[in-house]
């Protein structure tokens, strides 16, 4: 007979195999098959360090089917999701680095990080709100973009695990940080739920007027991090119309149809295909780099739907946001590392990033990002992934 210790020690050893940091995410390495990129989460301890005096760490999140989805609470990044391909293998959707280090080495592309205090760009950096003018850090052109030059993507977040799935992140903004007026008291629950979905519920309070736009800058490759290019997925986006924006990628302030443009994804159409036709929105971006704005935005049908070619995995996103910029990591040049000894390739993901518009607080005529005292900020994102 076993002694009653061991049993102890077997059962702490169980609880802890779901909490922080999973001893059996240690044994890693990412294979090719002839298909797909088979993922397996990165090791732990790559993602544990002290920044600014908070320590960081690995999250996992577990479902009753199988899926995982990997966390750090610095700058609160989804870096893995292993989902199921049309063979039943698990796959990483999730591009990117694989250690913190890696994370700040390629800090300018925001991989898999909540972006705040507003996510995409505010022109000329700087806004008016209540008859009061802010000025802010640019970090883009001219322009403000993703909070600025030290944004919620680089902060260390306080992480909460509820439970095997659901872990909570939240980070205080102090009033005045990065040129934004108030204190803005945040927090990010992202929650992986049993019908392999990934939940993303933002919430924000402030104790001044301020302007919010938060977000999360996964990439994605349904074919697998690192799987080559991302130009044969397929993406189906329910908009209408799309913000145009001038060569610093600020929209005018109109809202042109898609009809007639590469712009228009309202029937299924790889990324590809009309990606360098001469479209001068498309040189202005070097490609997709734009505001779609959406027809519905609730919860309860699919905005977007793109297809990995070659693994068959289906991702599907719901939001309460008006907009989703779709990016289709034009700027990506291979500098820097990706999981799985693979590197940031051009165009090997994309990004879509649902939000309010860019430039909001200079644009009038857009949704409002303003957030009053006693007001709650509150919006969920959700991305679903299934596999034919
Ligand atoms: C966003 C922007 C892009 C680019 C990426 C990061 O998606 O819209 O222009 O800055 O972030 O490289």
């Amino acid at each position: 007979m076993k002694s009653k210790t061991f049993y102890a020690a077997m059962l702490a050893a169980g609880l802890l195999s779901f909490s922080a940091c999973d001893q059996s995410t240690k044994q890693q390495s990412t294979k090719m098959t002839d298909s797909t990129t088979v993922g397996q989460l990165p090791v732990a301890s790559g993602f544990e360090k002290t920044i600014d005096g908070k320590a960081t760490k690995l999250y996992v999140l577990k479902n009753s089917k199988g899926t995982q989805a990997a966390i750090t609470n610095y700058g609160g990044r989804l870096v893995s999701m292993l989902v199921p391909d049309k063979k039943g293998t698990l796959v990483d959707v999730v591009a990117g680095p694989g250690s913190v280090s890696d994370y700040e080495d390629a800090k300018g592309n925001y991989y898999g990080a909540l972006i705040g205090r507003y996510g995409n760009r505010i022109g000329k950096a700087k806004f008016t709100l209540e008859g009061k003018e802010y000025k802010l850090p640019a970090n883009d052109h001219d322009n403000t973009l993703h909070g600025g030059k030290e944004g919620f993507d680089v902060k260390v977040w306080d992480a909460k695990q509820i439970d095997d799935h659901t872990l909570e992140l939240s980070y205080v903004s102090a009033d005045g940080e990065q040129g934004f007026p108030g204190t803005l008291k945040t927090t990010v629950t992202y929650k992986l739920t049993d019908d392999n979905a990934i939940e993303i519920a933002y919430n924000a309070t402030t104790d001044k007027a301020t302007v919010v736009n938060l977000t999360n800058h996964a990439y994605f490759n349904l074919n697998g991090c690192g799987a080559g290019s991302i130009l044969k997925h397929t993406l189906q986006l329910d908009a209408d119309g799309f913000t145009p924006v001038d060569k610093t990628l600020i929209p005018t302030g109109k809202i042109a149809t898609v009809q007639g443009t590469p712009f228009d994804f309202r029937k299924a159409a790889t990324i590809g295909s009309r990606i360098n036709e001469g479209d001068e929105q498309l040189k202005s971006g070097q490609g997709y780099d734009h505001n779609f704005v959406l027809n519905k935005h609730t919860l309860q049908t699919p905005i977007a739907t793109v297809q990995g070619d070659v693994s068959g995995i289906v991702m599907e996103i719901f939001t309460e946001e008006p907009g989703i910029q779709f990016y289709s990591g034009n700027f990506m040049k291979g500098d820097f590392k990706f999981k799985g000894d693979k590197k940031d390739d051009n165009r090997t993901a994309f990004a879509l990033e649902t939000q309010h518009y860019p430039d909001s607080p200079n644009k009038p005529e857009f949704p409002s990002t303003e957030l009053k005292p006693g007001q709650t900020y509150k919006t969920t994102t959700i991305y679903k992934f299934s596999a034919k």
